[in-house]
């Protein structure tokens, strides 16, 4: 049953299906984010990127060349020519590996009113200009209790902390942030990669800001994470890593 709660006040562990769980449907499109709300999960992960008028796409790369019968960088092309382009399987021709027809791409906008207040969105930004205009576009759609906003930019989080939106920095080996920083930004939440030590993860526990870790796929790893304290998870395909158990 679908309701219109706000889902964030779940308990943890929290089992975010990333890019729409790119294991089982077509990444980043409608139809996986349908499927995975018609299954249970409240936890859709998007990346965002922007056109070079303005749109907000939801694509992970920052170009069209892997995922669809377009090119040329998301940046460098309008809303128009996005329109025209779809999601193609580039090895199995007309249709994606899932068995679906090609998909439209996405715009944001289209993920919030197709969606609603039916999951929270777990939405990376993948450029410096992109994070203000999604919290523009939520509030503008009244989903903004129903966002979190993820970045590996520390400044692009900063620019929107006053905003009231939950936001989570991601780590990676290179992001130095300190976990003073982050509490100086509003950050919340926390992700970071599952080659990340033990004791870093330990830390970022007692720190308070127990870890969503990218991108975690088998019951091992989420067994031995879970140990560690970890908040949640980035998966390919939630419902397998959550089984009966889990929000997802
Ligand atoms: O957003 C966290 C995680 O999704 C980062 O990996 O898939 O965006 O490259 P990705
Ligand atoms: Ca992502």
């Amino acid at each position: 049953k679908l309701t219109e709660d706000n889902f964030f006040n779940q308990s943890f562990p929290w089992y975010f299906a990333h890019r729409g769980a790119k294991n089982i449907y077509q990444e980043n499109t409608l139809l996986a984010y349908e499927n995975c709300i018609k299954r249970g999960n409240r936890f859709i992960e998007l990346d965002v990127q922007q056109t070079n008028d303005g749109a907000l796409v939801v694509m992970h790369d920052d170009t069209m060349d892997r995922t669809t019968n377009g090119n040329w960088a998301i940046r460098g092309v309008s809303s128009n020519y996005i329109s025209t382009k779809s999601i193609i399987d580039k090895v199995n021709g007309e249709h994606t590996q899932f068995g679906y027809a090609p998909q439209m791409i996405p715009f944001l906008v289209d993920v919030f009113t197709q969606f609603g207040r039916k999951t929270n969105y777990i939405i990376e930004s993948k450029d410096r200009k992109s994070a203000r205009k999604i919290v523009e576009l939520a509030k503008q759609m009244r989903v903004q209790d129903y966002i979190m906003i993820q970045s590996f930019s520390l400044p692009d989080l900063e620019e929107i902390k006053d905003e009231g939106i939950k936001l989570m920095h991601l780590k990676n080996n290179a992001t130095m942030t300190t976990f003073r920083e982050m509490r100086q930004a509003n950050i919340e939440y926390f992700g970071c990669n599952k080659s990340s030590t033990d004791d870093y993860i330990r830390t970022a526990v007692e720190e308070g800001f127990p870890p969503f870790v990218y991108t975690v796929n088998t019951r091992y790893e989420r067994d031995r994470l879970l140990g560690l304290g970890v908040a949640g998870f980035f998966s390919d395909d939630p419902f397998y890593l959550a089984g009966s158990s889990g929000n997802r």
